[in-house]
Formats: structure tokens, sequence, C-alpha cells
């Protein structure tokens, strides 16, 4: 019950102002995010690539309403890419973006997103890294798997992002499943209509396991986004019985969420990238960590009752 209402929360600017303003949230934040400024998301890629594990970042931010805090939005990525070249980063971290916060959204926002995330890609390819594409909600689908093929003619290693709970992904996965492809499979963080996507957790588990299927059994290099120990075991059983080499193939958990998880896979020879989000407009990011799991909510409950 309380997913769908964190849902509604996640997309209202009253209830942000309300979250956003009070000081307990803060700690709280702080688990799932790495700070507010580049100098610490440097410090946090630092730390994580010492135990073994390589990072992908996201400067926070989504659903901007005009196109001057969309550049600001490229501004930020162009600093970040900038940051990793200089410190000799970029073969241990990459950088995730949403397309909603380069003004996907804004009339003409298809062209104005394709426009503004291009330089960000040239920079990270001059700095020795890539770029994926997250997936927001269903309606950005189209738009965004076009701006992803449209990148790729220059920049083949653009990454994209395909989500199981989603009816259309395993053509979706079908479609980029070829050579060179970069995709994380996720099962999808936005409330979505059952016209287009599965609302039974075990239906969307099990389009995970047919989409990881279609990925692992392809030519691309698939990218495994899940804390689900179902999910990581059967994409190392399935890599074992395609042959597939481990590094061919990555996992990815997000900052903050089964950090022990992380470290013992990396140990054990898996290529572990951890999603790692900085920035101060953490709102709407926190709001999905916490409707997608209640053991979240009731660890920011217990921040208000431990004060
Ligand atoms: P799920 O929530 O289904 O839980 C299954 C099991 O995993 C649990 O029963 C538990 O055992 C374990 N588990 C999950 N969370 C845990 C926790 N906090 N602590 C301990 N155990 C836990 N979504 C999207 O729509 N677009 C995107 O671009 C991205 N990008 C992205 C990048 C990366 C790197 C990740 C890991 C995830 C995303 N997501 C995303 C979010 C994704 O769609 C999804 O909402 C979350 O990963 C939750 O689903 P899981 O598969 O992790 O487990």
């Amino acid at each position: 019950m309380l997913g769908p209402v964190l849902h509604v929360a996640s997309r209202s600017d009253t209830i942000r102002r309300v979250v956003s303003t009070t000081p307990v949230t803060r700690p709280v934040v702080d688990r799932f995010v790495a700070g507010e400024r580049l100098d610490q998301a440097v410090a946090a890629v630092r730390s994580l690539t010492g135990r073994n594990l390589e990072v992908t970042l996201d400067h926070l931010g989504e659903d901007v309403t005009d196109p001057a805090e969309a550049l600001r939005a490229r501004d930020a990525y162009l600093a970040l890419a900038e940051a990793l070249g200089k410190e000799g980063l970029g073969e241990r971290a990459e950088m995730s973006v949403k397309l909603s916060a380069f003004g996907q959204a804004l009339p003409g926002g298809h062209d104005l997103a394709l426009a503004n995330v291009l330089p960000v890609v040239e920079a990270a390819h001059a700095a020795g890294t890539t770029v994926t594409l997250d997936m927001e909600d269903h309606t950005t689908v189209d738009s965004t798997l076009a701006i992803h093929a449209e990148l790729r003619r220059r920049f083949p290693a653009t990454g994209a992002v395909l989500q199981s709970c989603l009816l259309r992904t395993e053509d979706d996965c079908r479609a980029l499943a070829g050579e060179g492809s970069r995709v994380r499979l996720v099962k999808g963080a936005y409330r979505e209509p059952a016209e287009v996507a599965y609302q039974d957790k075990h239906l969307v588990d099990r389009a995970y396991v047919r989409c990881l299927r279609l990925l692992m059994t392809g030519d691309g290099y698939p990218m495994i986004g899940s804390h689900d120990p179902r999910m990581i075991a059967i994409a190392q059983e399935l890599a074992r019985r395609v042959g597939r080499s481990p590094r061919s193939y990555e996992f990815q958990m997000l900052y903050g969420i089964r950090e022990a998880e992380q470290v013992r896979l990396a140990e054990a020879g898996h290529r572990v990238r951890v999603y790692v989000p900085y920035g101060t407009d953490w709102y709407g990011y926190f709001m999905r960590r916490l409707a997608e799991r209640p053991a979240n909510v009731a660890f920011f409950l217990r921040s208000f009752v431990s004060r």
C-alpha cells in the first residue's frame, strides 16, 4: 500500500518542500547519496574503486521545467567528465544521465535533450569513459531509445537501461542484444499503468529472467542492475551455461545498498559497478528508494523516533 503513496509523493512539490527541509531527513539521505558536491562524488569514486568496485555517477536532477535548468544539468556533467579525466578515473567510472534533466519533457524536448546530452557524451569520450542513459517512466522510452540510437552512431559504447516491468521490454532486449551494445537491465522504479506494465511483482521478476536470458545469450554487454539475490544467482548460472567470461557482463547496485554483497561479488572475480548519485536535487531519487522497499521506510521513520 505504501509504495503507490510514495510514488505519488515523489512527484509532489508540497511534500518535496516538507521532506527536503526536515532536518532528520539528511542522515537518511546520506545513506543513499554520496554528497552534494563534485569533490564528494570524486572522493566516493576513490573509496569504491579502492575496494575493487567500478562506478557510474549520477548528478541528481530530473523533470526540469525550463531550458536554463537543462543547461545547468549539462554543465554539471561537463564538469564531472572533466574531473574524471583529470583525476585519471575514466577507466573505472562512467556517468548515468536522466534525459528529463536535459529538457526531454519540455516543448521540443526530444531535440533539446539530444542537443544537451551530445556534448556530455563527447566529453565522456574525451575523458576515456562512457555514458549510460537512465530510463524514466514509460512515456519517455521511445524518445530515450531513439536518442540512444542516435548517440551510438558516433559513440557505440553509450549504454541504455531497460525495465522488465514494461510489457514491451522483451522486444527491446532482442533489438539491443547485438554486438557492442551495453544494456543495464532493471525491474523499473516508476509506477506504471496496467496497459503498459506488469502489476504483479512476480510477473516483473519472471520477465526479468526472460530479459536476462535474451541479453546473456546475445552478443552485447549485459549490466545486471539488481540487488535481488535470485536474479544475481540466475545471471551467474546463465553466464556459466552460455560460456560468458566474467569480463563480458557486470553486476550493478545502488550506492548504500547491499554494500557487503557488492564487495563479496567483486572479490569472487565479478565485475561490480556502483551507481553513485550526488548533488542537491535528491528528493525524487530518495523517494523512489523508499517506495521500492518497506525496510527503507522503516529506517527513515526510525530516524524520527530516535531523535
Ligand atoms: P527488489 O526491490 O525487487 O527486491 C528483491 C530482493 O532484493 C529483496 O527481497 C531483497 O532480498 C533484495 N534487496 C532489494 N533491495 C535491498 C536492500 N535495500 N537491502 C537488502 N536487500 C535488498 N530503475 C529505473 O526505472 N530506471 C533506471 O535507470 C534505473 N537504474 C538503476 C541502476 C542500478 C545500478 C540499479 C541497481 C537499479 C536501478 N533502477 C532503475 C532501480 C530498479 O528499477 C529497481 O527499482 C531497484 O533496483 C529495486 O529492484 P531490485 O531488483 O534491486 O530488487
